[in-house]
């Protein structure tokens, strides 16, 4: 079962991740807890070029094709083996950051940010998507909040590319309707975490019943 966790800056959706992951591996499932762009040394050092705040320079279909090419990589090393051997991936974004991102905050189209990343994936799709939803306002106030969390060269950009993060990842929910859930994630860590749990457990129960 290959999960992915999406949603704007500062919704919480790395450290639910790893509370998910935790949660899991206690109840006996094996569980690779990884993210994008990264989850590999050569991934890792694409990422590094990716989020350097001082290649400002970065052209955008450049940005787009690094991602695929981080992504791909990440596929290949990580996220094919595990699933091969039957354990559940959890990755902190994937496919859906490059079209809401990439697609539509970049403007270079959905459908053509699909297309590379299709190329990369070789149309690997997650069969449960988590979008946990909030809005830009209180995305960003709990980044500034954070301190520890270090701010990257894509949290600088202004509330109105946010906004049109957000609102694409909202209309990928309808599109891609049958692996997608929206999270709520204006409540507790706690309260996320517990509609998280609940959420994956039904999947992974309806998934069993299947097979
Ligand atoms: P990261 O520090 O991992 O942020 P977060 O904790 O919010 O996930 O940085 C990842 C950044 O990369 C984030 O701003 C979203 C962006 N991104 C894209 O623009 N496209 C993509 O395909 C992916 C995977 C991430």
């Amino acid at each position: 079962m290959f999960i992915t966790f999406e949603g704007p800056e500062g919704s919480g959706k790395t450290s639910v991740a790893k509370k998910i992951a935790e949660l899991l591996k206690k109840n006996g499932y094996q569980v690779v807890l990884t993210r994008e762009p990264g989850g590999t040394p050569i991934a890792e050092q694409i990422r590094d070029i990716i989020l350097d705040k001082k290649n400002t320079a970065l052209d955008a279909r450049a940005e787009a094709l690094l991602y695929a090419a981080s992504r791909r990589q990440h596929l290949i090393e990580k996220v094919w083996p595990a699933l091969k051997e039957n354990k559940i991936v959890i990755c902190d974004r994937f496919l859906d950051s490059s079209l809401a991102y990439q697609g539509v905050g970049r403007e270079l189209g959905v459908n053509e940010v699909l297309n590379i990343n299709l190329f990369a994936t070789e149309n690997t799709y997650p069969n449960l998507t988590l979008l946990f939803d909030l809005t830009p306002e209180q995305g960003l106030a709990r980044i500034e909040k954070n301190k520890k969390r270090e701010v990257n060269r894509l949290d600088l950009e202004n509330i109105t590319f946010h906004t049109k993060v957000r609102n694409a990842f909202l209309e990928l929910s309808k599109k891609y309707f049958a692996r997608y859930v929206i999270i709520d994630a204006s409540k507790t860590f706690d309260e996320v975490v517990l509609a998280t749990y609940e959420v994956i457990l039904n999947r992974l129960k309806t998934e069993n019943e299947r097979n």
